[in-house]
């Protein structure tokens, strides 16, 4: 797979066959080394230990894993396949509870093979039409990104200082990124960009994966420590914030990695534009407002230590969670491959628009 490097096309997942490869994000930037699963645990495992993260990428690693646990089974009657298939769907979806995409994701899953059941396809069949689905899923991503760049370049003055929090790049989609899609895109526009990365503690998203995937890119990247986003706005050295989302509610509320909403009520006091960049599978309309997004609470270790390194003593206590939720009002606009979204979004993100 290495080898395969194009602008924002880094090899974030892929099939090697029936097994599925995707390059381990938890040892980034030190080595660059890929995972295999070969079985739907492991892919289970992989999303939940963070071998690859990102809203968008876990979706399409769910559909992956779903269709990959259907070639590998051996039912030879519907009946248990049927019944392999849903548990393969409910072991993926427990996963991680925030980003929406991972469910939108197997709820194409289950409706192509709902399809093609009632169609009277056999095992076989079932199993080639989720492979193609999940690929569908695979290159949609990817598209959806490169428009989310072509739209998002417009809002990008021809001189911009961008900041962004955690990674939504290549490494958090199929490809190409959405944030980071956003920068791609006004780069390829032919604008003049600089990057300021907030590094994004603790699981450090931004000092590890954006900046790895942004100087891959010769883009002008900065690393900031997140507690200094103030101090450089306040410096007048940010012109505009860009961030993806892992679920955006109906009434454009936004969860995203822990510290955004600091980073949108910063950029709101300095007069800062703030956009969300995701694609249309982030968005839950199901979901009236952020109260409802549920966050997922992680490891205390991911707080304690910083690698291998003990930072808090023990028998302190810990908060870990791991998305907040930056309400509507902080933000200048979505971004979605299907254009650029103002408020207010209860009504410009409604289904007929
Ligand atoms: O915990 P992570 O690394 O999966 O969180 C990722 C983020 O919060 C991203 O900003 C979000 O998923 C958008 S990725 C295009």
């Amino acid at each position: 797979m290495a080898g395969c490097y194009d602008r924002g096309m880094l090899p974030t997942i892929a099939w090697d066959g029936d097994a599925i490869v995707m390059v381990d994000q938890r040892k980034l930037p030190a080595t660059e080394t890929y995972v295999t699963c070969r079985t739907v645990n492991d892919v289970a495992k992989a999303i939940k230990t963070m071998v690859i993260r990102g809203a968008p990428a876990i979706g399409v690693c769910a559909a992956m894993g779903v269709a990959l646990g259907a070639a590998r089974s051996k039912a030879t009657g519907t009946k248990q396949f049927v019944t392999e298939f849903q548990r393969n769907c409910d072991l993926l979806a427990s996963t991680r509870p925030t980003a929406v995409n991972l469910f939108w994701a197997l709820e194409r899953m289950k409706q192509s093979f709902a399809e093609g059941a009632q169609a009277g396809e056999s095992v076989d069949q079932l199993k080639a039409r989720l492979r193609q689905t999940a690929d569908r899923i695979h290159d949609d991503d990817v598209e959806s990104c490169r428009a989310i760049g072509r739209h998002g370049a417009t809002v990008v003055p021809a001189e911009a200082r961008i900041l962004t929090h955690c990674n939504a790049g290549a490494l958090a989609t199929a490809g190409y990124g959405t944030a980071l899609g956003v920068i791609r895109g006004a780069v390829e526009a032919g604008k003049t960009v600089a990057v300021l990365a907030d590094e994004t503690r603790p699981f450090l998203q931004g000092a590890r994966l954006t900046a790895w995937e942004l100087v891959r890119d010769g883009i002008d990247t900065t690393v900031i420590t997140d507690n200094m986003a103030g101090a450089m706005m306040r410096a007048g050295l940010v012109d505009l914030v860009v961030v993806g989302a892992d679920r955006i509610a109906a009434n454009g509320d936004t969860a995203n990695k822990i510290g955004t909403y600091s980073v949108a009520i910063l950029a709101k006091e300095h007069g800062i534009p703030f956009y969300v960049a995701a694609p249309w599978s982030t968005i839950d309309l199901a979901t009236p407002d952020g109260s409802a997004i549920p966050i997922e609470e992680r490891s205390p270790r991911e707080v304690t230590h910083v690698g291998t390194t003990q930072v808090a003593p023990d028998g302190a206590k810990v908060r870990n969670p791991s998305f907040d939720v930056t309400p509507a009002k902080f933000i200048t606009a979505i971004i979605t491959e299907r254009g650029v979204y103002r408020a207010p979004f209860a009504e410009s993100l409604r289904p007929a628009s």
